[in-house]
């Protein structure tokens, strides 16, 4: 809290896992992205300081309601079941969960991914989808992409995963396709810890106004249209 010293910043602190380009990833030791760009878009308008903490994906929400993180921003679709621990913001983005298989797969669409083995990144929505699909081996890696590459390597049948950073990691993995039926339709929000109503409040706000004034798509289109 201000302590009077006008040069000393109020510290805001985000949990991501900076393995979801173009959202968030590492370029050199700095984490960039979308949401790391909207992030201090919102601390510089709330006079804060930001301060990125990357770290496993499970671990964010725990993050935010442990209070070892201010907000989580990391791609976060919003859900029904992180509802309970956490307070999403208004939405920033839409979003999609697809499907990526070797390009000879016999796989076309969902209707085939029944009794495959899929690979998701743990905790994510892919997680959650894939472990309702009848008779379906799921596979959870750490990294979206070693998902990805366990599906280069035949060790499994697809992933399901965003659609954005499936276009990202579909040009660093050879032999890889994304099918064009989209598996899902999501939303991403930032989330707060339950009922932490001031921040939500600023947060929404200061998204609000980026919405308004056109910085929102500048970011976006940096990253995503270029
Ligand atoms: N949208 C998905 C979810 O909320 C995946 C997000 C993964 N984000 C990341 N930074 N690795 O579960």
């Amino acid at each position: 809290s201000d302590d009077g010293d006008k040069n000393s910043k109020d510290t805001l602190v985000m949990a991501t896992n900076a393995e979801f380009p173009p959202y968030e990833f590492r370029d050199g030791d700095k984490i960039v992205g979308i949401d790391a760009e909207v992030a201090q878009a919102i601390a510089d308008k709330l006079g804060m300081e930001l301060k990125i903490e990357d770290m496993a994906f499970d671990s964010i929400i725990p993050a935010v309601t442990s209070g070892k993180a201010d907000f989580g921003a990391a791609g976060l679709t919003v859900t029904e079941d992180r509802k309970k621990n956490v307070d999403f913001t208004d939405t920033y983005a839409k979003a999609t969960q697809v499907i990526m298989v070797k390009e000879d797969s016999d796989v076309a669409g969902p209707d085939n991914l029944e009794g495959k083995k899929i690979g998701v990144q743990l905790g994510t929505t892919g997680d959650m989808y894939a472990g309702d699909i009848k008779d379906a081996e799921v596979e959870r890696y750490n990294k979206g992409f070693e998902a990805v590459q366990a599906v280069q390597q035949g060790k499994i049948d697809a992933v399901v995963i965003d659609g954005e950073p499936a276009k990202e990691f579909v040009k660093q993995a050879e032999g890889i396709k994304i099918l064009d039926e989209a598996f899902t339709e999501e939303e991403y929000a930032l989330a707060v810890d339950k009922g932490n109503d001031d921040l939500l409040k600023k947060i929404n706000d200061a998204l609000n106004d980026l919405k308004e004034n056109g910085k929102l798509d500048e970011i976006v289109d940096k990253y995503i249209n270029a």
